[in-house]
């Protein structure tokens, strides 16, 4: 009996140790995870600060402190106002001082963009997220921050590249098109009068009857050739710039474009447009000539179309522009090529006039091309309005 109590007090006792070291175990665990969490907390490169409902800082770990360019010490126990400019007047909770969202589009409620205040007095650029807890029925608020000066100055210093970059471009684009208006005009006037002129003296050698026999042929022969240089002369000049365009006759040197790209290419090509609505400044008209004839020169490379449809129609104080083909149509990797600068320099015209452009396969085939281009100050004084 004794034994077997004896026997089983040892048994309950064995037991009871068991639990104890579990328990134990169990409680050394939980420590070391409180301490590992704690270290994660300290040794973290990003700012961590636990908030208080009043805004007051309960905690910092050492790289907000490093942040701010003060001490935890100093920082625990504060104010969240001296550290983080308030969106809000009157900002008296955490969550005054972090909006959800930061205003910022595609970001997730939980993310903010915010001021942060730095000991110096230096403002900075801060991004993070924010998390709420209960802890002892009280709302604790922890924030993750994370300074974003070095980012938002390569980002400006990216978004000024860039810039320079279009200004660059577009000033290339005029250049290049203030000598072809240059080369076009020498060859026209100095050229094209000089041969003007040998073909009038030709006539009047062919009206002289004392001319000997054989030098008739030879002067028929001349006045052929001649006549192959001037139309050679006219069409390069054409080429290098329409005449039409320097006196705002865009619907001119569209036809011009329309008609040889039909000869060329034997694709049929409409155009249905207005005169007396294109006639617009220098710049408009150029843009639109030189965009029409990249789509045109794209549609005989890439399209294997038969047909293409020009529109351009003055609806509102806006020009739209649509170029249609009924080809294979554009794949979206085709919009993508690197070294293809044909839809790339059309996208930059546009958006130098501050228009709007959308390139996309077209139902039930083919490829069309969208422009809508503000016309406010780019129509000739003496076209008509809207
Ligand atoms: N009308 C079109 N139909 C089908 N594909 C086209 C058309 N226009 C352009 N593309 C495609 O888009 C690509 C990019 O055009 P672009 O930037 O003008 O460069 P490039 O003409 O020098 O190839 C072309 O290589 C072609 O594959
Ligand atoms: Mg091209």
């Amino acid at each position: 009996m004794f034994g077997f109590l004896g026997g089983y007090c040892a048994g309950q006792a064995a037991a009871a140790l068991r639990r104890a070291r579990a328990l134990r175990r169990a409680g050394r665990d939980s420590d070391n995870r409180r301490i590992d969490g704690r270290r994660i907390v300290h040794s973290a490169s990003d700012a961590i600060l636990s908030i208080g409902e009043n805004a007051v800082i309960l905690f910092a770990n050492p790289a907000a402190a490093h942040m701010f360019a003060t001490s935890v010490a100093a920082m625990q126990g504060s104010t969240l106002a001296r550290y983080i400019q308030a969106p809000v007047r009157n900002a008296r909770t955490p969550l005054d001082y972090f909006p959800a969202g930061g205003g910022r589009a595609g970001r997730r409620a939980t993310d903010y963009a915010v001021t942060g205040i730095r000991a110096n007095g230096h403002l900075f650029p801060i991004e993070g997220s924010i998390s709420v807890v209960e802890q002892n029925g009280r709302r604790v608020c922890n924030v993750i921050l994370r300074d974003v000066s070095e980012r938002h100055l390569v980002q400006q210093k990216l978004a000024r590249s860039h810039d320079q970059l279009r200004q660059l471009s577009s000033a290339l684009q005029t250049i290049r098109e203030e000598e072809r208006t240059h080369i076009a005009r020498e060859l026209h006037d100095d050229l094209g009068q000089l041969l003007a002129s040998l073909r009038m003296d030709l006539t009047l050698l062919q009206q002289n009857n004392q001319l000997p026999e054989p030098s008739r042929p030879l002067i028929e022969g001349m006045e052929a050739n001649l006549l192959t240089a001037i139309a050679s002369l006219r069409r390069i000049a054409t080429n290098l710039r329409p005449r039409a365009l320097d006196e705002g006759g865009l619907y001119f040197a569209l036809q011009g474009l329309r008609a040889e790209f039909e000869e060329r290419h034997g694709i049929a090509c409409l155009l249905f447009a207005d005169e007396a609505g294109l006639r617009l400044d220098d710049a408009t008209s150029t843009a639109i000539f030189r965009i029409v004839q990249e789509a045109l020169t794209n549609i005989a490379r890439h399209a294997e179309a038969t047909e293409v449809v020009l529109n351009l129609d003055r609806i509102d104080g806006e020009l739209l522009v649509t170029i249609r083909d009924n080809g294979r149509g554009i794949r979206a990797e085709d919009m993508e090529k690197v070294e293809s600068l044909g839809l790339v320099g059309m996208r930059e015209r546009v958006w130098a006039l501050h228009g709007q452009i959308a390139i996309s396969a077209d139902e039930p085939s083919g490829t069309r091309i969208d422009i809508a281009l503000p016309l406010d100050g780019h129509a000739r004084p003496d076209a008509p309005s809207g």
